[in-house]
């Protein structure tokens, strides 16, 4: 029993192998590309686990997909690979093509013909299951109820544009294939090993640096916020008894305004790390909007807990308080994200604003 996994040295597959490994014996082999995303260091406490098995590779590989799937036969693709932020797909959205959409479309075909070939048993076991995103549903008004797996698809940025192809490839290889899908459409997460480009990540560094909190807009955009640890369990919940071809929602029942979000960090900071020159909410700055920028997202995640028993471990009180601790000692990590190209990254979204 072996599992594959894509992207498991980015922020989700990364959390996702190493609470796996610390639960199951079951090995776990990890295609990665390393792109400015993956990190291996947020596995290093792997080093010499012989249940890991980690592969640097592009999923769009065909012949290196074929190659591992013969030498490990996995009983499950768990598909967490993507280009993943958004302010990226919108200074440059062919990447965001390339892996989520032509990458899915390579991993699924070699999935196919790995699935076709075994015997009737494995057939039946086998799962293919499809890391996605709340943001496919495209944006909420502010009295409209919470996205539930009914919700129609309205994507609004590339990223969000290209995993909404991605599910309905993910579906369509289901329909017109039988291959054993579930896919998960999860909203923000945070958590430690988050890259800090994202909201949550970005305002601990920058604050801790003395540098300016950039809010987008007025900051009062919504979005619910799930704690990392909870996205991998509800994973390990669908992989283990989702129905296939299901569509599963995962959320923190955590609707914020970002304006929130940075007040609450800054709050723990305050406690944890006080700054000698006064409170960190002094270094927020507004500055201009995300072009077509998604004003609301809200997770119903009613369907996996009535089904599955899911339901979040951390609130948002307990879950951020964690995460800034972690970013507290781990300043070692945040070191070593920002001497690579984390640096032109921050040149190219921010010099403009
Ligand atoms: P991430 O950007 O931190 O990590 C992505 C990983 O994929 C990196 O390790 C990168 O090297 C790897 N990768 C990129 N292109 C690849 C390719 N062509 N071949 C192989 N590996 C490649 O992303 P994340 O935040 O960990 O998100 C993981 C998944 O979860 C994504 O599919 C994303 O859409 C989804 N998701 C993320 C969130 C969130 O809040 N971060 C919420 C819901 C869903
Ligand atoms: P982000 O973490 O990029 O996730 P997503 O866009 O996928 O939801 O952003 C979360 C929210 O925070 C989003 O509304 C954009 C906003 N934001 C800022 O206000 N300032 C920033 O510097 C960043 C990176 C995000």
């Amino acid at each position: 029993m072996t599992l594959l996994i894509t992207g498991g040295a980015g922020f989700i597959g990364s959390n996702f192998v190493l609470d796996w490994l610390a639960q199951s014996d079951e090995p776990v082999v990890n295609l990665d590309a390393l792109t400015y995303a993956g990190n291996l260091q947020n596995l290093a406490s792997l080093q010499g686990d012989a249940r890991h098995v980690f592969v640097q590779g592009d999923i769009g590989d065909r012949a290196l997909l074929d190659r591992l799937f013969a030498q490990h036969r996995p009983r499950a693709v768990l598909h967490f690979a993507a280009e993943s932020h958004v302010d990226r797909s919108i200074h440059g959205p062919g990447a965001f093509i390339k892996t989520n959409v032509e990458g899915t479309f390579t991993l699924l075909e070699a999935s196919r013909a790995h699935w076709n070939a075994l015997a009737d048993e494995d057939k039946a076991a086998f799962r293919f299951h499809h890391v996605s995103t709340d943001e496919v549903y495209g944006s909420l008004a502010p009295d409209a109820p919470a996205f539930t797996e009914t919700h129609p698809y309205e994507p609004n940025s590339p990223y969000s544009a290209s995993k909404a192809a991605s599910d309905h490839l993910v579906r369509a290889w289901h329909h017109t294939y039988g291959l054993p899908v579930l896919t998960t459409n999860c909203s923000n997460n945070y958590g430690p090993y988050h890259f800090p480009e994202k909201l949550i990540p970005l305002m601990i560094v920058n604050a801790l640096a003395g540098k300016p909190l950039p809010i987008y807009g007025d900051g009062l955009q919504v979005r619910d916020w799930l704690y990392v640890g909870d996205h991998c369990s509800a994973i390990r919940a669908v992989l283990a008894r989702g129905r296939v071809g299901e569509v599963y929602n995962i959320g923190g029942w955590n609707e914020m305004p970002n304006r929130d979000i940075v007040h609450r960090v800054c709050a723990l900071l305050d406690e944890l790390r006080p700054s000698g020159e006064g409170p960190y909410t002094r270094l927020i700055t507004f500055v201009k909007d995300r072009p077509g920028h998604d004003r609301r997202y809200a997770i119903d995640a009613g369907k996996i807990e009535r089904e599955l028993g899911w339901r979040p471990a951390e609130t948002f009180e307990t879950g951020i308080r964690k995460t800034v601790q972690w970013y507290l000692d781990h300043a070692d990590w945040v070191a070593n994200v920002q001497s690579g190209g984390y640096r032109d990254w921050l040149a190219t979204n921010y010099s403009s604003r």
